[in-house]
C-alpha cells in the first residue's frame, strides 16, 4: 500500500515533473486535475504526454471541490497536493477561483487524508513571507500582500490544525518562483523568452529591482521527493536555491543566453508583488538532505533549449 501516491494537479507545470519522478521511483501513481481554464488545455495535455500511458499512472480529470475523494485516496499512503488557482497577480481580479480552488478544495482534501490516515505534503508559496528580511526562513512572520499568498497561507494554517486536531501527517513547503521546462505561461520566465524570441519588448513591472530566489523545476520535485518520503509527521520547510537576481539581471541573462538584444519598457509594478525573495534553505538541508543542485545560468540554458523545442504559447 506504501507506494501508491496520489499527486493533484498532475497535468500541471510541476505536477507533470513529479509525477515522472515517482513513476521513475517506482512509485504507482494516481493523478487528479481539473483542466482549469487558466491557461490552455493542450498544454496540460502535452505536459503529461510521457507517462499518460504508463501501466503504473492511473488518471482521473476531476475537479477536487466536488468529486468523491474518500473513494479517489483508498490505498493512497501520500498525496502530493499541487493543484491550485496560482498566480500572484491575477488573485485580485480572479478571488473566487482562489477561494474555490485554494481553500474550498484543500479543506476537501484533508477532511478525505484524515478519514483514510493519509499523509499529504502540501505546495505552499514563498509569498506567504510578504516583504521580509532576508533571507526568509520558516520562523519569519507571514504577511501575505496578495490575495493569492493568503490562500497559501490559510491553507497551511488548515494543514496545522488538522495536524493539531486529528493527528494528521503534514509536510508544507514553501516553494520558491519554480522555473524550468513546462514553466506556466503567466510567468516571467516564460513571457520573458516568448518576448525576447518574438522581437517584442519585455514589460518589467516597476524598476526590475526586484529579487527572486529563482527555484530549478528538477530541485522542486526533489525537495517534494524528500518530504513525501521522510518519516518527518508534521514540519514546514523553505524550497529554494539560498540566492537570487534581481528582474533586470535575469533579462540580461536570458538575453546572453539566446543571443538576442532584449528590448524592454519599464510599466507600473504590479499589485501584490513583493519586492525581494530569498530562501533560508538550512532547515531542508538539515532535516530532508535537501540539496538544490541547478545554476540559475545552467537552469536558463536548459530552460531556452526546452522553450524552442515546443514554443506552444
Ligand atoms: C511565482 C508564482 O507565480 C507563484 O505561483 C508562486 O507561488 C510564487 O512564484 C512564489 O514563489 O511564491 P512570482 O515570484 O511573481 O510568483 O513569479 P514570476 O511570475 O516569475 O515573476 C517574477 C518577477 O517578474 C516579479 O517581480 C514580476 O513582477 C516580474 N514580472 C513578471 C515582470 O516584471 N514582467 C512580467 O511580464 C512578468
Amino acid at each position: 500500500m506504501d507506494n501508491k501516491v496520489l499527486v493533484t494537479g498532475c497535468a500541471g507545470f510541476i505536477g507533470s515533473h513529479l509525477t515522472e519522478k515517482l513513476l521513475s521511483e517506482g512509485f504507482k501513481v494516481v493523478g487528479i486535475d481539473a483542466f482549469t481554464p487558466y491557461y490552455s488545455r493542450a498544454i496540460k495535455e502535452r505536459n503529461m504526454s510521457s507517462f499518460i500511458d504508463n501501466d503504473n499512472f492511473e488518471f482521473y480529470e476531476a475537479n477536487l471541490i466536488n468529486y468523491n475523494l474518500k473513494q479517489l485516496l483508498h490505498g493512497i499512503s501520500t498525496v502530493y497536493h499541487l493543484a491550485a488557482q496560482p498566480g500572484v497577480r491575477y488573485s485580485w481580479e480572479g478571488f473566487k477561483e482562489y477561494v474555490n480552488n485554494n481553500i474550498l478544495a484543500t479543506q476537501r482534501l484533508l477532511e478525505a487524508c484524515r478519514e483514510n490516515d493519509t499523509k499529504i505534503v502540501f505546495a505552499s508559496s514563498s509569498s506567504v513571507y510578504g516583504n521580509a528580511k532576508l533571507p526568509e526562513n520558516e520562523k519569519t512572520p507571514l504577511n501575505p500582500k496578495s490575495p493569492y499568498a493568503l490562500t497559501k497561507e490559510f491553507d497551511e494554517k488548515l494543514c496545522t490544525l488538522y495536524h493539531e486536531t486529528y493527528g494528521l501527517n503534514a509536510i508544507m513547503l514553501r516553494f520558491f518562483t519554480v522555473y524550468g521546462p513546462r514553466q506556466r505561461p503567466d510567468m516571467a520566465i516564460n513571457i520573458f523568452t516568448h518576448k525576447l524570441l518574438s522581437g517584442e519588448p519585455i514589460e518589467i513591472y516597476g524598476d526590475g529591482r526586484q529579487k527572486r530566489d529563482f527555484t530549478y523545476v528538477s530541485d522542486i520535485v526533489e525537495g517534494n521527493f524528500l518530504a513525501g518520503t521522510s518519516k518527518i509527521k508534521f514540519d514546514t520547510f523553505n524550497i529554494g536555491t539560498g540566492n537570487s537576481i534581481t528582474i533586470n539581471k535575469l533579462i540580461k541573462l536570458l538575453g546572453d543566453v539566446a543571443g538576442v538584444d532584449p528590448l524592454v519598457v519599464h510599466v507600473g509594478k504590479a499589485a501584490g508583488d513583493v519586492r525581494d525573495t530569498r530562501a533560508s534553505i538550512a532547515k531542508a538541508k538539515k532535516k530532508l538532505g535537501y540539496s538544490p543542485k541547478v545554476k540559475i545560468k545552467d537552469g536558463i540554458k536548459k530552460y531556452i533549449e526546452w522553450y524552442k523545442k515546443y514554443n506552444l504559447k
